[in-house]
């Protein structure tokens, strides 16, 4: 891709091998495979490490396949024996130990993935708490991505905004709470990296065309999430001129621990 505009053809791709899937399809929350691929061919090399902290079906295993990269996979409720158990928030790896981190996190509460209560997905984005319990469980991931990722490597976070009806509100009122999850965890990312670039991945909304989902957003008066982010980030610890301006200490340090307490997220529009 030469744009930061992505528009992916299909959920899978046909791999060079003949094998035409890539993680599950049946994977509720799964990646488009396609996306990883695009991301992994420009900020990784043959034989690298590919460290995906919260691996659901293990798309990004069979891309680094595929690619010739070594794939490290960990989730909470793993799929299948190639994805170790691991909680996102303490990555069973040393520091500066990959090349690459891959990380498409749960986006609020959208998506039920397994009956643990440490699953991220179990907590809201908004809610009495402003999404606090959210954000902080993600600026941990976020601080232990950072650890273990090589001074000067590259992390890809795939994210997407959500927005939530009021539950009793008027009918086409459009009463309900948008939760900018892309910008809050770029901000947290902010204080670890450096920001490299900021891809649109635009949906084509094809199963939501099925139901009634667009008739329901002209009645109720939302939007249909149109697009995921791609946030791409770098480490950089050795900054010629000093961390760089609104960098934590930690990450100045080229540490992932947080050395402030998780903020208080700004509560949504209702
Ligand atoms: C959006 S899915 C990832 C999809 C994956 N990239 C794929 O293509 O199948 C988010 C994943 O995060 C996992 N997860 C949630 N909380 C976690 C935690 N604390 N540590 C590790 N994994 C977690 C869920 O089990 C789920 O598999």
């Amino acid at each position: 891709m030469t744009t930061t505009l992505w528009e992916y053809p299909s959920q899978h791709y046909d791999a060079r091998d003949g094998s035409r899937m890539q993680g599950d399809k049946d994977y509720v929350g799964a990646t488009p495979s396609w996306v990883i691929w695009q991301v992994l061919s420009r900020y990784t090399r043959e034989g690298d490490s590919v460290l995906d902290p919260m691996c659901g079906s293990g798309t990004t295993l069979d891309v680094c396949r595929d690619l010739g990269r070594q794939g490290i996979g960990f989730d909470l409720a793993p799929s299948r024996p190639d994805i170790r158990q691991g909680d996102a928030r303490t990555i069973g790896l040393p520091d500066a130990s990959v090349d690459f981190v891959f990380i498409d996190p749960p986006y609020s509460t959208h998506v039920d993935y397994s009956d643990d209560p440490r699953c991220i997905g179990k907590l809201g984005a908004a809610g009495d708490d402003g999404g606090a319990a959210y954000y902080g469980a993600m600026e941990r991931v976020l601080g232990e991505c950072f650890r273990v990722l090589r001074n000067r490597r590259y992390l890809a976070l795939y994210v997407s905004d959500s927005w939530k009806k009021r539950k009793g509100g008027p009918k086409g009122s459009g009463a309900g709470t948008f939760m900018p999850i892309g910008f809050e965890l770029f901000s947290i990312m902010r204080r670890h990296f450096e920001a490299v670039d900021i891809v649109t991945v635009v949906r084509q909304n094809a199963k939501l065309g099925k139901g009634n989902w667009h008739k329901v957003a002209e009645e109720e008066n939302f939007f249909l999430r149109g697009f995921n982010y791609l946030f791409i980030m770098k480490k950089v610890v050795d900054r010629p001129d000093g961390p760089r301006p609104g960098a934590s200490a930690a990450a100045a340090r080229g540490q992932g621990a947080m050395d402030r307490a998780p903020r208080r997220a700004p509560r949504g529009r209702s």
